[in-house]
């Protein structure tokens, strides 16, 4: 099959020069968007972008010599000419990477999916990606690429023959979520959940509802709106959603049978959760390969906007039996311990008290092998205010029901949950250098959870723990053994 060039380029830089105001003296194809020199691959776009810390104009050479096609830039760059036919001159690279990803919303026939929440966002955009890509051509953000730099930049990057955009929407702020609603204009908008993240920036939880429900004032006109009834403040939410006179509100819910989409029956099981669900008057039997009860309810919103985007939701829950969890997210690795193998739930990418409670629910169906004991490797959820320690204690009843027998802290919030659950509480400090100290403490058959914030660096930890690991499917027939790096 042989596809013209002109449609396999994502941009042309005429084109992006007429999107950003720019200027510049060529008309060269580019086939991506990047915004970190060492991330970039041949035929990209690099966009130079100014940060506090470090500024892409420095790197715009080198994005060039690994292979860049074109560079956005906003002031002359070192060893590159400032007549170099690749540049494309702007006055202000984020503001042109902004207005980048609304040309490419405004020139897509792609129906949008904007997806916000406390918890469960980027699993929501790969299960949704997933669920729809034997029905359609799905674009979707990357990794959690959420905020002002993420969600221009997951714009940018939608090509022309995309049908579906699955964007991920996030915020550390007050009206965060409004100003990148806004660039995606979804038309379709999910708020997985709500709860105490980022709530040192809020007076109380209401107010990260009200902030979360400002997606809802950002759809496109007649827009649906997906409300999860289980998660905490649905009420406030759905208000939000009337008084902005979206074309359809759809509630889903593993509890109440008035929801739009109903989770009949959720049989959760350590290797995923079978579901029976009504929607639109039929009754579907679907498997979600991504264990726990918090992703099951994420699943019926998946649901819900395959049928907002008039797609068969039916045909979207046979993909969901594929989804398997990523690193930092739910994936499960077999990692090597004096004697023998543990299990280790690698959920290090980050933490917040709605995502703890369901990781460690989900930690309480994984049954040790025998022998084997639950322990949790901890670090300080970030970024909770003045009510950090009480939300810490308030954990320790899901450290009890998880039936954990130890908790190996990294940091003093971390040992206080565990001492409120009456569990002993190893105190270790710099993630990235107790590997051996963490194994020794490991036994054959354990299962060992590791959650905490991202700045906690407990991602480094894992890597050491898992070299040399095995990744293990989590539902049997695909992804099989991939070895972990
Ligand atoms: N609806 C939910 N309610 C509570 N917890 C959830 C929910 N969905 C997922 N989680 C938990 O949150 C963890 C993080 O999920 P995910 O990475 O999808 O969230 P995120 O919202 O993208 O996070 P971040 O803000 O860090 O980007 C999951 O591993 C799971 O344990
Ligand atoms: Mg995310």
């Amino acid at each position: 099959m042989t596809t013209a060039p002109d449609q396999r380029a994502l941009w042309t830089t005429g084109a992006i020069a007429a999107a950003v105001a720019g200027r510049t003296t060529a008309d060269l194809a580019v086939t991506g968007v990047a915004i970190d020199s060492r991330e970039v691959v041949p035929g990209d776009l690099f966009v130079a972008l100014a940060g506090r810390t470090s500024d892409g104009h420095a790197h715009a050479a080198r994005a060039l010599r690994a292979g860049a096609a074109a560079a956005l830039v906003h002031r002359p760059c070192p060893g590159l000419a400032i007549d170099d036919r690749r540049l494309v001159h702007c006055a202000d690279t984020h503001a042109a990477l902004v207005a980048l990803g609304a040309a490419a919303r405004d020139r897509s026939p792609a129906r949008r999916v904007g997806i916000t929440g406390s918890a469960g966002k980027t699993g929501t955009v790969r299960a949704l990606a997933t669920a729809v890509a034997a029905m359609a051509r799905p674009h979707a953000s990357v990794r959690s690429f959420n905020n002002h730099v993420g969600v221009p930049l997951s714009l940018a990057r939608m090509g022309a023959t995309a049908d579906v955009g699955v964007f991920e929407i996030g915020m550390n702020a007050p009206g965060e979520i409004a100003a990148l609603a806004d660039q995606v204009r979804p038309h379709v908008g999910i708020v997985t959940s709500v709860g105490a993240a980022h709530l040192g920036a809020f007076p109380n939880e209401a107010a990260i509802a009200d902030e979360k429900g400002a997606l809802f004032r950002h759809l496109a006109p007649g827009g649906t709106a997906i409300v999860n009834l289980d998660a905490g403040h649905a009420d406030r939410l759905i208000a939000i959603a009337r008084e902005a006179g979206v074309g359809r509100i759809v509630t889903v819910s593993l509890d109440d049978p008035t929801a739009d989409v109903h989770g009949l029956r959720a049989d959760l099981r350590a290797d995923g959760t079978r579901l029976a669900v009504a929607i639109g008057g039929r009754h579907l039997a679907l498997k979600v390969a991504t264990p726990g009860r918090a992703l099951a309810g994420n699943a019926l919103a998946v649901l819900a906007a395959a049928e907002a985007l008039g797609l068969d939701p039916a045909m979207a829950g046979l993909a969901l039996a594929r989804l398997t969890a990523g690193p930092g997210r739910g994936r499960l690795v077999t990692i090597p311990v004096a004697g023998g193998t543990a299990t280790l739930i690698d959920e290090s990418y980050n933490a917040n008290p709605l995502s703890m409670e369901a990781a460690l629910a989900t930690l309480g169906r994984r049954a040790p092998a025998a022998g084997g004991r639950r322990v949790t490797v901890l670090g300080d959820m970030a970024e909770l205010g003045d009510e950090a320690a009480a939300r810490h204690r308030a954990l320790s009843g899901a450290l009890k029901g998880a039936r954990v027998a130890e908790v190996i802290a990294f940091g003093p919030l971390s040992a206080l949950m565990g001492r409120a659950a009456g569990l002993p509480v190893l105190e270790l400090a710099e993630p990235a250098a107790a590997a051996e100290a963490v194994r020794a403490r490991l036994a054959p058959g354990d299962v060992v959870m590791v959650k905490g914030s991202n700045a906690g660096g407990l991602g480094a930890l894992v890597e050491a723990l898992t070299r040399p690991g095995r990744v293990q499917s989590l539902a049997g027939f695909w992804a099989v053994d991939e070895r972990a790096a």
